[in-house]
């Protein structure tokens, strides 16, 4: 006999009605977070070339870009700041009145509930584009993570729900939970940039974010893309340390590493970055009209959930809320 099996499994894909009750995975608005660009200077605002359909916005147009993704249901977003001066220790990263706390009180008024993420890391506010402080051309670590815990706390106490570091600096995270516990910010959260791999996927986000390295890169403290064990390191040291939710990033290209770190810590939230490099290359070829841009986005964020993740940031969130509210 040529089909010696008994189960056939074309049975249960016979139809779209019959395919939705087989479905595995499903991806929900209320899975996303979209992060924004955030510009001091007025000249600085506007799309990004590297980035097709993202752009740069001032504060001023801040607060009606967070009420437009709140009112399509994404809940949470990722703030990155460009500010206007940048010099060697990164000053501008943690003043008070700085880009981002002034976004995230602009932000807060628009959208009362929306949950605000901050990225905190220095290679936007310095002038070598490292970071971190500079010693001997090294990042130096100790003083980078208590300029680290400063970052934190003005984010914090302009109202800022969960810090991001992204620096990837060691203690980073025991720096900032102990920075925002004396400073009475127990209740903000930390969404660790965990595991954050040194990776050509950046590529079009430090046109963005203006933060490339000046000389050098960013090996000595970003991972090395060819390890996952080290991953569960970094993992369990930034949970004992005091992480609130790890990340991993990039996504599409480790998804076997967001696997292992769900499979790690099943208690812990798992969050994901598809970051600028898997936008633009997407976006890169539905401008081409070779992959169709609702499958391919739809396609890649579900596998990157079906991989482990809880929530996933993603510069598609909220067109993604858009289409899923259609369907
Ligand atoms: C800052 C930071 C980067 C990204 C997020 N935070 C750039 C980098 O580490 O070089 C990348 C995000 C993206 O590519 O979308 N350290």
């Amino acid at each position: 006999m040529s089909n010696p099996s008994r189960r056939r499994m074309r049975r249960l894909r016979a139809n779209e009605s019959m395919r939705s009750l087989v479905r595995e995975t499903r991806l929900s608005a209320a899975d996303l977070i979209q992060p924004l660009f955030v510009v001091e200077r007025e000249k600085d605002a506007g799309p990004i070339e590297s980035m097709p359909g993202v752009s740069r916005h001032t504060v001023s147009q801040l607060g009606d870009v967070a009420g437009a993704i709140a009112g399509s249901g994404i809940p949470a977003i990722l703030l990155f700041g460009v500010p206007a001066a940048k010099d060697a220790n990164g000053t501008s990263a943690a003043d008070p009145e700085g880009i981002v706390p002034q976004a995230i009180r602009a932000c807060r008024s628009a959208a009362k509930d929306i949950v605000i993420i901050t990225d905190v890391c220095m290679c936007s506010y310095t002038d070598h584009g490292h970071c971190g402080i500079i010693r001997d051309d090294r990042v130096d670590n100790d003083p980078t993570i208590a300029r680290l815990g400063e970052i934190a706390v003005s984010h914090a106490q302009s109202g800022a729900d969960w810090v991001a570091p992204s620096a990837m600096m060691d203690g980073m995270v025991a720096a900032i939970r102990s920075a925002l516990d004396e400073s009475k910010c127990n209740a903000t959260g930390i969404l660790s940039y965990a595991v954050k791999y040194a990776s050509s996927f950046y590529g079009p986000f430090r046109d963005a974010a203006d933060c490339a390295p000046q000389f050098s890169d960013r090996r000595t403290y970003q991972m090395d893309p060819a390890n996952a064990r080290e991953a569960l390191a970094e993992s369990r040291i930034d949970l004992d340390e005091g992480a609130d939710i790890l990340m991993v990033k990039p996504a599409m290209a480790y998804l076997d590493v967001i696997h292992r770190v769900k499979s790690a810590h099943p208690d812990v939230p798992l969050a994901a970055y598809q970051v600028s490099g898997e936008y633009s290359m997407i976006q890169a070829a539905v401008q081409r009209d070779w992959m169709d841009e609702k499958r391919a986005v739809l396609e890649s964020l579900t596998a990157i959930k079906r991989a482990g993740a809880d929530m996933i940031i993603t510069y598609w969130a909220s067109k993604v809320a858009g289409w899923l509210r259609e369907s």
